[in-house]
């Protein structure tokens, strides 16, 4: 099986190293590397953040393992050469609809959450968020009204199809785990909300055993901080689920701790930390590798049939936790290289 690298940019290309060293050792016969620029590093290359024989790579492989994009330097650049391009294309080009975000807290870094200790123990959820439709993807502008003010809107529209394909991945998700799906949505004041809601309790009939519950959106930010411990999974569309999910990994302790999945219909996934490429730290050694490690560990399961690696993959990470590796997002001093020695060391 033939897995494709894109390290990116910033402290992409450091985690990604790390990663590498783990998946190797993990010895398994029939998996084969390739490695290929993408974001920054791929437009100061060849002028393109997606160029072709990337894009080709991503389609040829059986699973994806992303690091980051967002070189500063691109700043400037206009919309469509920018780094963030070439994950929304990835996302696009491979129908990769659905992202999983699993938020838990490993107990040995109770200390580093945003919550108290009691409450942020007891996070162990999993957002499901639609990722190919939604406001980002509505018709968009800018215009001027018939008194000359300027305004800017977003078509915010989901279509039934879109809304089943993502709520039986909500569904087959709760079904692996504790059989608790919470719908989010906004459907006191949004059309495309009410439809979500219907969509979602039509969906429910397939799925006898999972108990389906119902939240507003800014009731659910609320509930995630003030008893996190109550969700199981939960899905929302594209817009809800990126705040959620990012407010959810807070709970959860460091950014640098947290992976995440991107799923088509079938078994191909871009696997990701869900950090960005962090330039106030890139090439100083400072980046914590586990996010991507444990993504490594989501794409063992998910994408290629290796549970029992993923499993150990993710106890080498408690256990080199519980003997005290620590970056310094997480309090600590060692360094990317060294975090993932000791992930090595555990395995
Ligand atoms: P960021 O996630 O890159 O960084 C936020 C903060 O968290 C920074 O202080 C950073 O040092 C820290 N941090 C992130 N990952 C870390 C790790 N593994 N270990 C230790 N500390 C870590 O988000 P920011 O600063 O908003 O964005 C930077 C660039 O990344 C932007 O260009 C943004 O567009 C891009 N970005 C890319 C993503 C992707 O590649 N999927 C996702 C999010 C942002
Ligand atoms: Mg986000």
């Amino acid at each position: 099986m033939l897995i494709a690298l894109l390290p990116g940019d910033g402290i992409g290309p450091e985690v990604i190293a790390q990663t590498r060293r783990v998946l190797e050792a993990l010895s398994i016969d029939s998996l084969d590397f390739e490695e290929a620029l993408v974001g920054g590093a791929a437009y100061k290359a060849t002028g393109h953040p997606l160029p072709p024989e990337t894009l080709d790579l991503a389609k040829r492989a059986d699973a994806i393992l992303f690091g980051a994009v967002g070189d500063p330097d691109c700043d400037a650049l206009e919309r469509h050469l920018r780094p963030e391009q070439a994950i929304l294309g990835l996302r696009k080009e491979l129908g990769l609809f659905a992202n999983l975000r699993p938020a838990k807290l490993f107990p040995e870094l109770a200390d580093a959450s945003a919550l108290r200790p009691e409450v942020a123990s007891q996070i162990d959820m999993v957002i499901v968020r639609e990722l190919n439709g939604d406001v980002y993807f509505g018709e968009k502008g800018m215009r001027t009204t018939a008194d000359g003010k300027r305004e800017g809107y977003d078509i915010m529209s989901y279509n039934e199809d879109e809304v089943r394909r993502i709520a039986r991945v909500g569904f087959e998700t709760a079904m692996a785990r504790g059989k608790k799906l919470c719908s989010v949505d906004k459907a006191n004041v949004l059309e495309t909300s009410q439809l979500w809601r219907d969509v979602v309790i039509e969906t429910a009939k397939e799925y006898p055993d999972v108990a389906l519950s119902h939240m507003y959106v800014d009731n659910a930010a609320m509930q995630l901080v003030r008893n996190p411990g109550q969700f199981d999974v939960i899905v929302t569309g594209n817009l809800f689920g990126d705040i959620l999910s990012d407010q959810a990994s807070m709970c959860a302790g460091s950014i640098g701790m947290l992976p995440s999945a991107s799923l088509d219909n079938a078994k191909k996934g871009l696997y990701e930390p869900i950090h960005g490429s962090a330039p106030d730290i890139a090439g100083q050694g400072k980046a914590n590798p586990l996010a991507t490690i444990l993504s490594a560990a989501m794409m063992l399961r998910y994408s290629l049939d290796h549970a029992q690696e993923a499993s150990r993959v993710e106890a080498a990470v408690a256990r080199a936790l519980a003997a005290g590796a620590r970056s310094p997002d997480l309090g600590g001093s060692m360094s990317t290289q060294q975090m993932g020695e000791a992930v090595l060391e555990a395995l």
